[in-house]
């Protein structure tokens, strides 16, 4: 057990029971469970293992060391593609690791194929398409051209063309005219693909709001992220309750001191917050450094990010700092070092979620929880040891 005060504990039957909805969500698709950017804080091995479990064929990781890491860890059973890469990485180990490839550009194209020569065996490859998010991705003009080259390497043995793929710019907003535009324009380019004669294995397009909002673009495979780890990608249209979804971080750490604290005395840098009563002044050891965002500080009229402690809901008082936050605990609290203090986890209790924190934060969950620093110790437990939830 780690000695740093705050902990990310990570709900491991969470993420199976939630990769479970989502397939209930795309019966006629296969699951990628996204896990870049360290399962979205959640732990990249673990949450990986567990998401398989859960039924994921294929886990999407955004950069080659994180697809990397996932096969050097033993998780050999999933497909894994991997997208985002700079000139020069190392795509032969990729190969070597079988991990698929995306392929957005000419150059990659051309690294794949050498990449694949040199490793004396044949790159899976995904062409990515730019539908309309404006963003990594071939344009219509330049898939075009490239369609053909790509099937030359895969006559010659260098790549075998497995996916055609896109990403939305609006799937949060599923009536978007964006969103029916850029199916169009994707379901153009499959059809393109397969014009040529290419066999393709998987067509895919649908991230976590799209999976479980717009079923008409779920194809061969869906790809959600956030929804796996038991956010709500459409926080407006409903919560993780209403889709099935668990949240599967709490985010907590004890309180470190509570002192009796002055009507007029200012908290925490600069004194944004200002008690107007004798209080009490707890102090939580977790900040900016921790992924804490700065802007959840609070004042007294607008209280900051929300605290749970001793089953009252509170806020941040003043300035959120780099190691540390301040709660106003009340007068006469009792509570005492040691106590634990949550600052998000699965709501079910009344307690604050990674979408209040959002909200407070002015940002989006997905930033809340992937934010969560390196040096928070993420504590991997099983809520469901049996796997009941499979029944
Ligand atoms: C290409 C791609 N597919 C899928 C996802 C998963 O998205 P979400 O977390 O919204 O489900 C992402 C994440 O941003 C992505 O970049």
């Amino acid at each position: 057990m780690s000695s740093y005060p705050a902990r990310a504990v990570v709900d491991l039957a969470a993420i199976r029971s939630n990769v479970r909805s989502l397939a209930a969500h795309a019966p006629t698709a296969q699951v990628m469970a996204v896990v870049k950017a360290d399962a979205y804080g959640h732990g990249l091995v673990p949450s990986a293992i567990a998401a398989v479990a859960g039924g994921a064929a294929w886990l999407g990781a955004a950069q080659v060391p994180e697809a990397l890491a996932l096969r050097a860890a033993g998780v050999v059973g999933p497909r894994v593609l991997t997208w985002l890469y700079a000139p020069g990485a190392p795509l032969r180990e990729a190969i070597e690791a079988d991990v698929d490839l995306s392929v957005a550009t000419r150059w990659a194209l051309d690294e794949v194929v050498a990449a694949a020569r040199a490793a004396g065996r044949t790159a899976r490859i995904h062409l990515k398409v730019d539908t309309g998010l404006g963003r990594n991705g071939l344009n219509a003009t330049d898939y075009a051209a490239l369609l053909p080259d790509a099937l030359r390497a895969e006559a010659e043995g260098a790549v075998r063309l497995v996916g055609v793929w896109s990403h939305l710019a609006f799937a949060d907003e599923p009536g978007h005219a964006v969103v029916r535009d850029q199916a169009v324009a994707f379901a153009a380019a499959v059809q393109l693909a397969e014009d040529a004669g290419a066999r393709l294995e998987v067509r895919h397009l649908a991230n976590s709001a799209a999976t479980l909002t717009n079923p008409s673009i779920h194809y061969d495979l869906v790809r959600p992220g956030l929804a796996v780890y038991g956010l709500s990608p459409v926080p407006q249209l409903g919560g993780p309750d209403d889709f099935g979804l668990v949240p599967a971080m709490t985010l907590e750490a004890p309180l470190v001191n509570v002192k009796a604290w002055p009507a007029g005395g200012g908290m925490s840098y600069a004194h944004q917050y200002v008690t107007d009563r004798d209080t009490v002044l707890g102090v939580v050891p977790v900040g900016y450094a921790d992924g804490v965002p700065r802007h959840a500080s609070g004042t007294q009229a607008a209280p900051g990010g929300p605290l749970l402690v001793g089953g009252r809901l509170l806020g941040v008082a003043g300035r959120v700092c780099m190691d540390q936050v301040v709660v106003d605990l009340g007068p006469g609290a009792t509570d005492r070092a040691g106590d634990p203090v949550v600052l998000f986890g699965t709501g079910a209790d009344g307690g604050p979620t990674a979408e209040d924190w959002a909200r407070a934060a002015g940002t989006i969950s997905y930033e809340i929880v992937t934010r969560i620093g390196p040096r928070v110790p993420r504590v991997h437990v099983d809520s469901n040891p049996e796997g009941e939830e499979q029944q």
